[in-house]
């Protein structure tokens, strides 16, 4: 029972306890994920400039003069020679809705992440991504809460600020959190006005089909773009009462493939499906123009998301079958951590060279 409630996005805090689950053939942590494959290290961004005696990233140097930015490295150039990496990634200044248009007319495969900080942001937008979602998930994965029920509006909007700031070139999409849309289309309206002028972000996400018709029509009406969200919807979870997967069954299966029609229809840029039979997306991301994002939904989908904590493994206890962790950061830190308590406590921090 516990291993169903967690197998999903909104219960997180389990009590699996197992190791790291990675599937065969899976990159591991530091399997060039970091370097490219000629060892040159990925670029910075140049986007911060430096304060006087502040080192330069990885150098030792402390040479910097106020103002002064770090080195740069041409942003995406970088990933031609990095086989590891798309193949095929746009080379634009900032991705917009046309362009993942244009990306599932070419077929090229829309990488997709969570963000919820400045920092954070800044790295995955450096590393290619072409969607940035402040997903809801902060409620579980920043905040701690067991659902996505909880976070606010006024919440994500501040998790959507701080990501805005840390972007240049991939859209940012704000979910709309659990009842600040689904009780009138005005109130989703108005929360999506919100988000828009309060975040700088680039588009709204909410969950639902038929019943959110409306709502999309009316946002979509006032200008800002919305992708829709099936499958598992975590913000019902309390209607489903497990995370397990989603429209095995032909009637919901139907339903699901309605729905995603409706939600193209309504306008629409593009659809997130969660946790559904790989053959259903494959098929909705065939019939639909639209993009179609997945997760736990197989191969055939346009692109993919992830959550960024579960893939870059700081998230522990979460072992679903279709997550792939790149990293297990929650060791890499408490290691270093670790060893940093330890130089404190011993005295062997900081040493005559680290101090004025
Ligand atoms: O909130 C979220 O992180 C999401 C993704 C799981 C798509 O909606």
């Amino acid at each position: 029972m516990w291993n169903l409630l967690c197998d999903g996005y909104g219960i997180r805090l389990t009590a699996y306890g197992s190791p790291l689950t990675a599937d065969s053939g899976q990159p591991t942590a530091d399997s060039g994920q970091r370097t490219a494959d000629n060892g040159q290290r990925f670029p910075d961004s140049g986007q911060l400039t430096a304060v006087p005696g502040q080192r330069f990233p990885d150098s030792g140097q402390r040479t910097a003069v106020a103002g002064q930015r770090f080195p740069d490295t041409p942003k995406f150039p970088i990933f031609a020679q990095n086989h590891t990496m798309s193949t095929a990634l746009k080379d634009v200044k900032r991705i917009t809705t046309h362009i993942l248009q244009q990306m599932k007319e070419d077929g090229e495969k829309i990488a997709m992440i969570t963000a919820y900080d400045f920092s954070m942001a800044r790295i995955y937008d450096d590393a290619g991504v072409d969607i940035i979602l402040v997903g809801d998930s902060a409620s579980n994965v920043m905040a701690g809460h067991e659902t996505t029920l909880p976070i606010t509006l006024d919440q994500m909007i501040y998790h959507a600020q701080s990501v805005v700031r840390g972007v240049s070139r991939a859209l940012v999409v704000v979910d709309i959190p659990f009842g600040y849309y689904q009780s009138n289309p005005t109130k989703a309206l108005e929360s999506s006005i919100r988000i828009m002028k309060e975040s700088g972000g680039h588009g709204v996400k909410l969950e639902g089909g038929t019943e959110v018709k409306e709502a999309v029509e009316k946002i979509i009406n006032s200008g800002i773009p919305v992708m829709g969200h099936l499958g598992l919807m975590p913000q019902s979870i309390y209607k489903y009462g497990t995370y397990s997967v989603r429209a095995r069954e032909e009637e919901e299966a139907d339903k699901l493939i309605a729905d995603a029609q409706v939600l193209q229809e309504a306008g629409c840029f593009a659809l997130v499906l969660e946790k559904i039979p790989a053959s259903l997306a494959e098929k909705v991301s065939k019939e639909l123009h639209i993009p179609v994002i997945g997760i736990g939904a197989g191969g055939g989908c346009d692109g993919q998301v992830l959550v960024s904590h579960d893939l870059l493994g700081i998230t522990k206890d979460f072992h679903p079958r279709f997550l792939r962790r790149y990293l297990n950061l929650y060791d890499t830190v408490k290691t270093a951590v670790g060893q940093y308590v330890g130089d404190v406590k011993s005295g062997d921090f900081p040493n005559e060279n680290e101090q004025y």
